[in-house]
């Protein structure tokens, strides 16, 4: 069975080098790289592929994608109706946490504050309130946020959660259009974590920022860690400016790299960072790809296989 890379814009020799590694056995081809003949190519191994290409490929078994998000796998009309398997990995999982912990506490402690006092050369404290005095919403609670919520947990956070379906879970989870003004209204810190899709574009508004609890001294913050077509960044610029949000972390933008004169880059308490969230490691995500292939194979249920109507 034969893999084709297929990406537009990430750089592939630590996944070539991890994959001729982890799994000898399993030939793999990159596309602008290699002459390959399309009739060969069983895989293609997805991270924002060219548009147009896997529709030359007449054998393609299935799409796995390098990242969770396959918003720009199913955004290619031309591709080949198979199955499309978007990544599900406990490396993956631990980074998400690692930012959004990191994310959640700058905020609730005031380190933009702190960063902005120290250049000044200022020493003022302010008030610390306690972390179950604040309420942190994870929007989107699929496999990325229910990881992240036992950490908060143990912090002390009070977490809830909001998904598209009704599902049972160990902490308050909300549902679909009609549970989310609910939702909002009990979250101080809103951590997104929602696939990108029709029904999703846009949602992070000012509109949702207006609905969000003011009760906490530290809120209403807003990180995003999905996709950048889920916010609109003018309407984030315009609250942060006005203090309708006290702080955002931002990791996505719609246009990445963030331009250079976006005005974000100057807005009061943001944090950006570059799309790096949750950068997937290239041998613990070949071995987790490899071992879905093996599955799909044999015919087994395979972990993250994408809805293509829901989009996600
Ligand atoms: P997932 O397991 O598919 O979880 C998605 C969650 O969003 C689910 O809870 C789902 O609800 C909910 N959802 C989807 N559409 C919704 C809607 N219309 N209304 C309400 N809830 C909705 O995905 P994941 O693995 O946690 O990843 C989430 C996203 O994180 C990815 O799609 C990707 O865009 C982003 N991501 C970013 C980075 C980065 O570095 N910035 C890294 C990895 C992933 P149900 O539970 O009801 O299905
Ligand atoms: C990264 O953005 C991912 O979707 O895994």
């Amino acid at each position: 069975m034969t893999t084709l890379f297929l990406s537009a814009d990430r750089n592939l020799d630590d996944w070539i080098a991890a994959w001729r590694e982890t799994a000898p056995d399993r030939p793999i081809l990159v596309h602008g790289q290699d002459d390959y003949d399309p009739a060969r190519i069983d895989y293609a191994l997805t991270w924002r592929p060219p548009s147009g290409v896997m529709q030359t490929l007449p054998n393609l078994k299935a799409i796995f994608n390098m990242g969770a998000g396959v918003d720009a796998v199913v955004a290619d009309p031309d591709r080949p109706p198979v199955p499309i398997v978007r990544l599900v990995d406990n490396d993956l999982a631990v980074r998400m946490s690692e930012y959004v912990v990191l994310q959640v506490l700058s905020h609730f402690r005031q380190a933009p504050a702190y960063a902005a006092q120290q250049a000044r050369r200022e020493w003022t404290p302010h008030d610390q309130p306690s972390a179950p005095s604040a309420r942190v919403g994870l929007m989107g609670y699929g496999v990325l946020a229910q990881h992240c919520a036992p950490i908060l947990l143990a912090l002390g956070f009070n977490v809830i959660g909001w998904s598209r379906s009704k599902k049972p879970s160990d902490i308050t989870l909300y549902h679909g259009r009609d549970g989310l003004p609910e939702f909002l209204a009990r979250t101080d810190i809103l951590v997104c974590l929602l696939p990108m899709t029709e029904d999703t574009r846009g949602i992070l508004n000012a509109d949702l920022i207006a609905q969000l609890s003011t009760a906490s001294p530290v809120g209403p913050v807003l990180i995003n860690a999905g996709r950048g077509g889920l916010q609109k960044s003018d309407e984030i610029l315009a609250a942060l400016q006005s203090g309708a949000l006290k702080g955002a972390s931002l990791d996505v933008f719609e246009t990445e790299p963030l331009p250079a004169d976006s005005p974000l880059w100057d807005a009061p308490n943001l944090i950006i960072t570059p799309h790096v969230a949750a950068v997937p490691d290239p041998a613990a995500t070949v071995t987790s790809i490899t071992s879905r292939m093996t599955a799909f194979e044999r015919g087994d249920p395979v972990a993250g296989l994408v809805d293509p109507v829901r989009g996600y």
